[in-house]
């Protein structure tokens, strides 16, 4: 059975990365319920390994989660998480482990477990990231490098200095972090969600002391530590262009979406007229797809406008954290598939319509590990199961890759959507599983000025 990595390898008319979010645990440790245990392992081994599988999300590296990974552990026989990832993927970018917070250590020694996000700076353990980057690499697998600049996940110490302090600080960490990986990692995510909903900036710590134009400041600093390095901004609800719009009149009361669409092009349009060596965009598409208001998914054809003029600017485009959450839709698990199927297929295929589409990332790829279940509620947003089985959406990424294939009638399949919202007889993309607007307008305030994340606004 062809995997997607095969599939891009040996078929795709364009190369494309098919990537995934990467979390050390699952991967170097073994979970017995689907690992089974080996025979040479005494209960007490399985008992440990069993004890410290769990999702690592929390925003410093705790060692009850995330013990040291052992030579043992890394010559272990790939584990099940492992074998998918391996097989099924060609590049993986760091969930969590390379962004500021979990890189710096607080202490000198072992990680102190009730230390709250690091207030210190300057020591780093890279010991999790240079697992994972050197498997991937062992394995043939291209690493994204996420996140240098965010402000959800860096150091709260940065509130307390004066704006020249900060400066420098985010500086060596740009400097330190791309030159410690400098020959294994080439693709950057160099400042995320720096975006309000508005369009607007974000009045976040590097905002409030280096000013408007920290931006261009990381991407010049990052250019210069790698001078080779593809260098990347990256947001979320970013990916329709449309709301509002009368091509889709369904999308008239989402009209307010449109804002950060336009604020996302205009910042990239605005660093490209300057010259800051940014090369690309990235798109998260944490997607709802029983979603409301500024939880709805876009259609099709507003992704492929927004990464066309993206394009336009000379600049590659990238899903980069896909995801299809479904339990806002009614409690109907084949409704669900389908509509999570759908999403998959069609967003992906008029993604991949367009030249400067150069990938999709998932944040994951089976519903055992997904950040979905700590940030948000008990979903299942990815494309294999619990138990590490190929999903129907599996089968929707799986044709989206299709439509790039030298096969003429298969890549014709799943288009009718690509460039409009209806199709010849009438029938809207969604229509069987999309969920009304709700007709009260409650004013919801938007707390996204201030940096509030996604998973802090109303779902
Ligand atoms: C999340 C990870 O999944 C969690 O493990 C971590 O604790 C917090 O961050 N947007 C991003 C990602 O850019 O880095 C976030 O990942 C999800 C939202």
């Amino acid at each position: 059975m062809d995997t997607l990595r095969d599939f891009v390898s040996s078929t795709c008319r364009k190369k494309v990365h098919i990537g995934t979010a990467l979390l050390p645990k699952p991967l170097f440790m073994r979970d017995p319920e689907v690992d089974g245990t080996f025979s040479n392992e005494s209960d007490d081994d399985a008992q440990d390994a069993m004890s410290v599988i769990k999702c690592a999300t929390i925003s410093t590296v705790d060692p009850a989660f995330d013990p040291v990974i052992t030579k043992a552990a890394r010559d272990m026989p790939l584990t099940k998480y492992g074998q998918v990832l391996t097989s099924e993927f060609n590049a993986v970018v760091i969930e969590h482990h390379l962004k500021w917070s979990p890189l710096v250590c607080t202490l000198p020694g072992p990680i102190d477990q009730t230390a709250p996000p690091t207030n210190y700076l300057g020591r780093y353990d890279f010991h999790h990231v240079d697992t994972m980057v050197d498997f991937a690499l062992k394995h043939n697998m291209e690493v994204k490098g996420h996140v240098l600049v965010w402000h959800v996940t860096s150091p709260p110490c940065l509130e307390d200095m004066s704006p020249d302090e900060v400066g420098s600080a985010v500086k060596r960490h740009i400097f330190t972090t791309m030159g410690y990986f400098r020959d294994r990692i080439q693709i950057w995510d160099v400042v995320n969600e720096a975006l309000a909903s508005d369009g607007t900036l974000v009045e976040n710590v590097f905002y409030r002391k280096m000013g408007p134009s920290y931006i261009e400041q990381c991407f010049r600093w990052a250019h210069e530590a790698n001078p080779r390095a593809v260098l990347i901004y990256n947001d979320n609800k970013v990916e329709g262009c449309g709301y509002g719009s009368d091509d889709n009149p369904r999308y008239r009361k989402n009209a307010p979406l449109q804002a950060k669409s336009d604020g996302f092009y205009n910042l990239l349009k605005d660093l490209v007229g300057r010259g800051v060596p940014v090369h690309g965009a990235g798109m998260q598409a944490h997607f709802s797809a029983g979603g409301v208001k500024h939880q709805r998914p876009p259609t099709p054809s507003m992704v492929k406008r927004q990464i066309r003029r993206i394009g336009e600017l000379g600049l590659k485009v990238n899903i980069s954290e896909m995801d299809v959450r479904v339990s806002k839709l009614p409690q109907d698990e084949a409704l669900r598939s389908r509509a999570q199927t759908c999403i998959y297929r069609d967003i992906l295929t008029a993604a991949l319509s367009e030249p400067s589409f150069d990938g999709v990332w998932l944040w994951g790829f089976t519903d055992r590990h997904t950040w979905v279940k700590n940030f948000y509620y008990d979903d299942r947003p990815l494309i294999f199961s619990e138990v590490y089985e190929r999903k129907d959406s599996y089968e929707g990424v799986k044709c989206a890759l299709e439509s790039i294939s030298p096969d003429e009638a298969k890549s014709l399949v799943n288009r009718k959507y690509i460039d409009c919202d209806v199709d010849e007889n009438g029938i809207e993309w969604g229509h069987e599983w999309m969920q009304p607007e709700p007709s009260s307008d409650d004013n919801e305030k938007d707390s996204t000025k201030q940096g509030n994340p996604d998973w802090l606004l109303p779902s």
